[in-house]
């Protein structure tokens, strides 16, 4: 069975690669699509795409942002200065970086490192999408704010305020397989950069991924 987006200029793409092609494979190729996007106006500015990268399937995906200078001249995600912090993060909770699939909400990085418009994420949402879609995880990590809210939209779940949703785990169902998922948003690790008192809710937040991850080993399909 196939699977397809619509993208935000209203075409489809499919990202059934048909019998006997790998979920890894499928996600090279969509990695090479979003090279070649043109959808909104990150393309202009940007260096490379950042696609995210790590294992496929993965039961674990961190989601960010957006790339920032080191990610759009590198075109890999978090390794950076908050990439820095986000492996020490997650060396905190027993887990290697390359354990894990790391990807952020837009693949470009916006001018001057400013937040994503809501027409930009709209356009890179199929691409998000996409990559859930082969993943097939078990827990969705989004970091900050602005990755929170984009997944609770996606999902259909409330929003109070994200600091009324961080740190928790939310129990979600994917549409389109039916697979039970949790979403556990926690603080983006760029926060102590210009919040350096804030390292203690990021470090609390990620304990209680930790906690959540060690209570719940094997496959909660
Ligand atoms: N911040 C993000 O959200 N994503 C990156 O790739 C780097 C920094």
């Amino acid at each position: 069975m196939g699977m397809g987006f619509l993208t935000a200029g209203g075409k489809c793409f499919c990202m059934d690669d048909g019998p006997g092609v790998s979920p890894a494979a499928s996600m090279d190729r969509l990695a090479a699509r979003i090279a070649a996007c043109t959808l909104c106006p990150l393309s202009l500015s940007r260096t490379r795409t950042v696609p995210g990268e790590g294992p496929v399937p993965s039961p674990l995906v961190f989601i960010g942002e957006a790339p920032g200078k080191t990610e759009d001249k590198t075109g890999r995600p978090f390794v950076g200065r908050a990439g820095t912090i986000l492996t020490g993060l997650l060396a905190d909770c027993g887990l290697l970086r390359g354990e894990v699939f790391i990807t952020s909400i837009v693949k470009c990085r916006p001018p001057g490192n400013r937040a994503p418009k809501r027409d930009e994420i709209a356009a890179c949402m199929p691409y998000l999408k996409a990559q859930i879609a082969l993943l097939s995880p078990r827990v969705l990590v989004p970091m900050g704010r602005s990755a929170t809210m984009t997944l609770f939209d996606l999902y259909g779940i409330p929003f109070p305020s994200f600091r009324e949703v961080r740190g928790h785990a939310h129990a979600v169902r994917d549409d389109r397989s039916g697979r039970g998922m949790t979403i556990i948003p926690v603080y983006h690790p760029a926060v102590i950069t210009h919040n350096p008192p804030a390292r203690q809710d990021l470090e609390s937040d990620f304990r209680k991924l930790a906690a959540f991850i060690r209570s719940s080993p094997g496959d909660r399909k």
